[in-house]
């Protein structure tokens, strides 16, 4: 029942209740009242008439008396007068005394007296009055009638009635109008905080608001206020206008500036010309999109042989070159930086440190100085490209983790997030860097510190804990070293979606035939796909052992059942990368030689690069994908066979150790380290039914789908777009303390500031 409805019906109940109790008071009180009057009449009437009557009654002159009494009874509210004399008879009276009246009915006493007596029905009252002379004695009886009284409390019940009923209307009219006031007044200003969070303006509750709100109602706002975030960030359509949204409604003034080590576009030169080449990378699958939809600037290595051959003065490029979306600022760095910076220190010892796959990383302190040095120099080309002093800088990755502090120490307004696209291990394991402390100090510049999975975001926080006297508020998940604060969050990367490489594919039929006449199988064979750069992290070598356990274990699969395996060449000037590659195509060619037969090698091992089109060429020719990566942070590969296969048919074998196996369940998990799981996992990817690769397919396409990259991105754009709101706030609040409200996390802000 609505709020105001319930009013009324308890307004209406007490009305009635208030007469229901009133009236029979009043009843009462008018009878009494009535008959008081009565009385006083007939002591009234009696004391005029004592002395006549007295006199008449000694002279024995009883037509008199009855004249007398005849006189009387003209008042209106006398009804008959007699008189009794001692013997108790009724000796005379006047015309309408009650023809059942007797002198037995009422008291005869010394003195005046009282009674109610009922007579043909009607309500009397009796007034005995006693008067004696030398000759006679008796009593004077005057009868009067009470029916009017019952007329006179009937019509005061009426009015009593009306008066409540009158008073009831107009103090409801009045509490009504008064509360019509107070509700609207209530209303425009919950719209108008719903308003402010909302657009996000992100304020305390003004006096207004607070002296109207109840504690609860602004708890629930502030809550709201809180979620605002998160409710966008779990918005299920995100896409590039989405995100373009979430900047013009949330960062509308605001500049993005990315740097990574990878370029996303490379321009090589070749015998018929330049060509240009996207290269083998998560980092670049994800941010790529995001650019495209969102404009700013990328600074980047630039490492093409023909790069710098098509930069303008300010090594700028304008990419996509076939529709320009954004600007793309290459850093050059000579054969030693590379070498000891890239190779070296990130990719000799940062990267096998954080991969946890048994490769000893390797300290060299050239290495780390050279890395210092590089992240100087990127960090001076983002403040150099800055147009404002507070940019939104997206660091990427493990080749910059000095970069946050080094440009939050020349642009303190900036708002840094990094992203770090690689797992964090243990604090044990991080623990053996001779430089750990200045890498977290160098990521603990960042305001908001990415990892793919918690799990990583954990690793990081209990290193922190371990190696760097900090406060660490495990609840918002954040650090604070020297009063900067570094939220540490979970954003798990993905793809675009609909990836932009499937438009223009075959469909899955003719995918499936060109790839197989490519090959040169029959339509019959099972075709299994791994897709990656030649690194070690990717579990190859274990794959093709599992392939070889399976062949052996299933030998009815030897010429019905090939792996094609494209791996592009990548850090081939490090040994471990050139030793693994080696190694993998000496085992390929072992395991051809043991199964192989005329025309029928179970192993295609191509070593590459592959464009993005033939990519998902080969997924949606695939019947099975295997990923088994022996550390990955997230691995985008299996995303990509995912969204390849809008005919939902296909299985994902996938590692435990890759962050995407937090999110595709439905694919077939598998320990890649145990070679008879990953072996049977390939034998049950074969045999399953179309139905339930159609089930798992489904819900792995739904979760892809709905946390794309563009969510990814979102979320850390919306987390920006808070962080600079609150500092607003607190920058607001340092100037004018007193006019502005700071709660919470907002408070927390202004101390550490
Ligand atoms: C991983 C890293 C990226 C890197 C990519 C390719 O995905 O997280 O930062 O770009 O590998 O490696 P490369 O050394 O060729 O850039």
């Amino acid at each position: 029942m609505p709020m105001m409805l319930r009013y009324m019906v308890a307004a209406f109940i007490m009305l009635v209740a208030a007469i229901f109790a009133i009236s029979p008071f009043a009843s009462t009180f008018v009878r009494q009242w009535s008959r008081r009057d009565v009385e006083l009449r007939s002591v009234l009437v009696f004391n005029s008439v004592r002395n006549e009557l007295a006199n008449l009654l000694a002279v024995g002159a009883t037509a008199q008396i009855d004249d007398l009494f005849g006189r009387l009874a003209l008042d209106e509210r006398l009804l008959a007068v007699g008189l009794c004399d001692r013997e108790g008879s009724l000796r005379n009276r006047s015309k309408l005394m009650p023809a059942d009246f007797s002198c037995e009915k009422v008291a005869r006493t010394a003195s005046a007296s009282f009674s109610a007596i009922v007579s043909d029905e009607r309500r009397l009252v009796a007034g005995s009055f006693p008067i004696s002379t030398d000759r006679a004695s008796g009593h004077l009886v005057l009868l009067h009638d009470l029916t009017f009284a019952e007329q006179r409390s009937s019509q005061v019940r009426t009015w009593i009635t009306i008066a409540l009923a009158a008073v009831a209307l107009i103090g409801a009219a009045l509490a009504s109008i008064f509360a019509l006031l107070i509700v609207r007044r209530w209303l425009q200003s919950i719209r108008q905080a719903i308003e402010d969070v909302k657009a996000g303006r992100n304020g305390g509750f003004s006096r207004d608001q607070d002296l109207v709100f109840g504690r609860h109602i602004r708890d629930v706002l502030q809550e709201l206020r809180e979620t605002t975030r998160s409710i966008d960030a779990t918005r299920a359509d995100w896409g590039p206008d989405a995100l373009r949204l979430v900047l013009a409604g949330q960062l509308s003034d605001a500049e993005i500036i990315v740097v990574s080590n990878r370029e996303p576009y490379i321009h090589n030169r070749a015998t018929d010309g330049i060509t240009l080449q996207i290269p083998a990378s998560g980092l670049v699958a994800a941010i790529e999109p995001i650019m495209r939809a969102c404009g700013g600037l990328w600074v980047a290595h630039g490492s093409g042989s023909a790069d710098r051959d098509v930069v303008d003065a300010r090594d700028c490029i304008r990419v996509p070159p076939a529709f320009p979306a954004y600007t793309l600022r290459r850093v050059w760095l000579s054969e030693q930086e590379e070498d000891r910076y890239y190779f070296g220190f990130a990719n000799e010892a940062l990267w096998p440190l954080c991969h946890i796959v048994f490769v000893r990383p390797s300290f060299r302190e050239s290495d780390w100085d050279e890395y210092r040095d590089v992240n100087a120099r990127f960090a001076a080309a983002v403040v150099q490209e800055a147009k404002r002093p507070d940019p939104i800088v997206l660091v990427q990755d493990y080749h910059f983790a000095l970069v946050p502090r080094m440009v939050r120490e020349q642009l303190p307004e900036a708002t840094i997030i990094t992203f770090w696209h690689i797992p964090w291990p243990n604090a044990e394991t991080f623990g053996i860097c001779p430089w750990k402390e200045e890498i977290i100090a160098g990521l603990l510049g960042s305001s908001v510190l990415g990892f793919h999975t918690q799990f990583h975001c954990n690793n990081f926080l209990d290193t922190v804990d371990r190696f760097v006297e900090s406060r660490i508020d495990r609840e918002l998940a954040s650090v604070t070293v020297s009063g900067h604060e570094t939220f540490v969050r979970p954003y798990p990367i993905s793809i675009e979606w609909p990836p932009a490489a499937m438009a223009g594919q075959k469909s899955v039929a003719a995918c499936r035939a060109a790839v197989r006449a490519g090959l040169g199988l029959s339509d019959s064979v099972r075709v299994a796909v791994g897709i990656e750069r030649f690194d070690y992290t990717k579990g190859i070598l274990d794959r093709l052992r599992a392939v070889d356990m399976f062949l052996s274990s299933y030998p009815e699969w030897i010429g019905r059942f090939v792996l094609f395996q494209a791996a592009a060449p990548t850090r081939t000037k490090l040994a471990a990368y050139r030793n693994l590659q080696n190694e993998a195509e000496c085992l390929a060619r072992e395991i051809n030689v043991r199964y192989g037969r005329e025309g029928y090698s179970p192993i295609f091992l191509v070593v590459r690069h592959f464009e993005p089109e033939e990519v998902f060429e080969l997924f949606r020719a695939a019947d099975v994908c295997i990923v088994s990566s022996l550390h990955d942070g997230m691995n985008l590969v299996a995303k990509e066979f995912v969204a390849a296969r809008d005919d939902e048919q296909g299985v994902l074998i996938l590692s435990d150790f890759a962050g995407a196996s937090r999110e595709l369940s439905e694919a077939l998990i598998v320990n890649p380290y145990d070679l008879h799981s990953v072996s049977e996992a390939i034998g049950q990817a074969l045999s399953m039914s179309g139905a339930e690769q159609r089930d798992r397919m489904r819900l792995m396409r739904h979760v892809v789908r709905s946390r794309n990259v563009y969510r990814w991105a979102g979320q850390m754009l919306l987390d920006a777009a808070q962080l600079r709101k609150r500092q607003k706030i607190v920058a607001m609040a340092s100037r004018e303390p007193k006019r502005v409200l700071i709660r919470g996390r907002f408070a927390k802000l202004r101390q550490v500031r």
